[in-house]
């Protein structure tokens, strides 16, 4: 099958696209590089020294005898977007080419209008050049678990019976999301569910939790790493805690660390995916996946990367909660469903426990890179407006 991977040179992207290679597909990626210039913007690095999209693709044709065909281009670009579709007419593609963080949306009315206008102007981009130019590609959409918010209810996958004043329907379950970057992904659900009414474009949305991990088979070895974001803006809790461990800083779960969130393997987010891809959505047919294995509080992560740091490097690491710059309930009901990969053949291949030993030895091994980088790691940016903020919030450069 030929597969159209945009974002191709993110910490998804780029593991998905050796794993669809392995699998015998043709695979063509784009992307415009931002995801690079944007954690320099903040002051970070990836911790694992990455290679360039061009040295990745050549190390593809030397390794695995394969070809990675690269479009450097931006799916702001309309001419562009519709140009590729036109010239490759993918059978599937996985959009995965956004502005993914929630604290870089939240930094300023800058940040917050790049985030929304750029991911639903790349979401609206591929859906016209599906409908102008390959209608039957089918579309892997990403979104993510952070669309549904936390209701006190069961979560189910997209949609829900509801009965309301003596009458039933199906209808989308309500989204609640808590950051501009998350209602960019909602209003992207919205786009693509129009486009599957109004044109009958076969599409999977895929709502997505949180992704740990620095390796899978496809990434082992070191001019096929992918990326490791950690500072406070890119990194996600679990590899921020993994950095404040190896670095011996306080892990510093957000308020009482009760939030808890859908988190999934690296690798068994590549297996979701290539699901996704290998049994497309009927013509004509939306539906959506949620994407994740196990639930956890934050606090529970900390205590298992405490736990590990302990048994792996002999490390004592120790948890303070610090302020919460997120406006978010911090003890709350958490049921989400996840039956529909499931029915497609989807089984747990990695453990977090594994990948917390993964990525505690690959930090060790990378230490320089996060050594030199300590203080990005400290929450200093804030969701909340200046007028509700804790008077003992102290920012991490001036503490
Ligand atoms: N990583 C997670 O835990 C997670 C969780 C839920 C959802 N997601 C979603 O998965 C997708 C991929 O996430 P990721 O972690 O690989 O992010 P990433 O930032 O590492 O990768 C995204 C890639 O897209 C590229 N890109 C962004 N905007 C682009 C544009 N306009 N044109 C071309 N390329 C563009 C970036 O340069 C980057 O290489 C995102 O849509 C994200 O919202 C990720």
């Amino acid at each position: 099958m030929k597969v159209l991977v945009t974002g191709v040179d993110g910490y998804s992207g780029w593991p998905l696209a050796l794993h669809l290679l392995h699998r015998g597909h043709e695979v063509v990626g784009i992307d415009n590089l931002v995801t690079r210039r944007r954690v320099a913007e903040v002051g970070s690095q990836s911790a694992t020294p990455i290679r360039s999209m061009s040295q990745r693709a050549k190390s593809v044709q030397k390794v695995l005898g394969k070809t990675l065909r690269f479009y450097r281009g931006d799916l702001c670009q309309w001419e562009f977007v519709r140009d590729l579709v036109r010239k490759e007419k993918p059978e599937a593609i996985v959009h995965l080419g956004e502005q993914r963080s929630a604290p870089y949306s939240m930094i300023d009315v800058h940040h917050a209008v790049q985030t929304q206008v750029q991911n639903l102007t790349g979401t609206l981009h591929i859906l016209y050049a599906i409908r102008e130019e390959s209608p039957k590609t089918h579309l892997v959409k990403m979104g993510t678990m952070g669309e549904y918010g936390t209701p006190n209810v069961d979560i189910p996958e997209g949609f829900f019976e509801i009965e309301y004043r003596g009458r039933k329907d199906k209808l989308p379950f309500p989204r609640q999301a808590s950051s501009w970057y998350h209602w960019s992904k909602v209003f992207d659900t919205g786009d693509v569910m129009l486009a599957n009414k109004i044109w009958g474009t076969a599409a999977t949305d895929v709502m997505q939790g949180v992704i740990y991990g620095t390796r899978t088979p496809d990434i082992d070895r070191p001019d096929f790493l992918t990326r490791f974001d950690f500072d406070e803006v890119w990194g996600t809790a679990l590899n921020r805690f993994c950095v404040q461990a190896v670095l011996g800083l306080p892990l510093t779960p957000y308020g009482k660390g009760q939030q808890k969130r859908g988190f999934i393997a690296l690798e068994d987010s590549m297996q979701s995916l290539t699901l996704s891809v290998e049994h497309p959505a009927a013509p004509g047919e939306y539906r959506v996946f949620n994407q994740f294995d196990e639930s956890y509080s934050i606090t529970d992560l900390a205590q298992l990367v405490v736990k590990a740091a302990r048994e792996d490097l002999g490390v004592e690491a120790e948890i303070h909660n610090s302020y919460n710059p997120r406006v978010e309930a911090e003890e709350h009901y958490y049921q989400p469903h996840h039956e529909n990969l499931i029915r497609l053949g989807y089984h747990h291949l990695r453990e977090l426990r594994q990948s917390l030993t993964e990525i505690l030895t690959d930090l060790q091994k990378y230490r320089s890179r996060i050594e030199s980088h300590r203080h990005v790691v400290m929450p200093r940016m804030n969701f909340r407006s200046p007028d509700n903020r804790d008077p003992l919030h102290i920012p991490a450069e001036k503490a």
